[in-house]
């Protein structure tokens, strides 16, 4: 049997036991979804939202890229964060790093990865914005966790830069933002920084909503 029919194979047996524990489960799970969080993480293998949270179908929304990156021109990223936020409504965003991710771990060296150096690049300058904390640590292992959080950090600090999260804390004092890094040696979730409504925001990027209402629009865009 091939890999990948072994998958298919496991899905049906997934399947058979959930209607075997509760008849009208897919009925449930196909009628809507409610998830309370959004989950922003890395698109490694080892990092899976649902299991290492404990959670089920249903539970996370969840967007994963490389290095779990909030890139503020990433049409991927805001669409599920304008859904989410939105639509959803979920009351809490998590981004989650992991100590050991390949993306910090290519960003801090010098080499040519290809196309991928554009992606990385938003690390390095995670790095740059941090640069003394991080030539004043030594240990390269350490340097490398902390880049992991300090990454997380500003990740999270960029989700507050939005339009769409600061919209939501004024009409509904939420999402709550979360950053945590999962560490693959323990399994165990660190919680790295909090940023709740009403939280201080660098002045250039608040938003004032109420000087921009879209009756102000030139005439040639109202229909
Ligand atoms: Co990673």
């Amino acid at each position: 049997m091939q890999s990948y029919q072994k998958l298919l194979l496991a899905n049906k047996l997934w399947a058979a036991e959930k209607l075997e524990l509760d008849a009208g489960y897919f009925d449930d799970l196909a009628a809507d979804q409610k998830p309370e969080f959004l989950w922003i993480g890395c698109a490694d293998s080892r990092v899976p939202a649902n299991e290492v949270t404990g959670t089920h179908p249903g539970e996370i929304f969840v967007h994963r890229n490389v290095a779990n990156l909030v890139v503020h021109t990433d049409m991927n990223m805001l669409s599920v964060l304008q859904y989410a936020v939105e639509v959803l409504k979920v009351k809490h965003i998590l981004v989650v790093g992991h100590y050991g991710c390949g993306g910090v771990k290519a960003a801090m060296t010098n080499k040519d990865y290809g196309l991928i150096n554009k992606w990385l690049r938003n690390i390095k300058d995670v790095y740059s914005k941090h640069e003394t904390e991080m030539k004043a640590i030594e240990n390269d292992d350490k340097r490398f966790d902390k880049l992991v959080e300090l990454n997380v950090m500003e990740q999270v600090k960029n989700l507050s830069k939005t339009t769409i999260v600061q919209k939501a804390w004024k009409e509904r004092n939420y999402p709550h933002l979360h950053g945590w890094v999962f560490d693959l040696h323990t399994g165990l979730i660190n919680s790295i920084i909090e940023i709740l409504p009403g939280a201080e925001i660098e002045s250039i990027y608040q938003y004032d909503f109420e000087e921009t209402p879209t009756a102000e629009l030139p005439q040639v865009y109202q229909h």
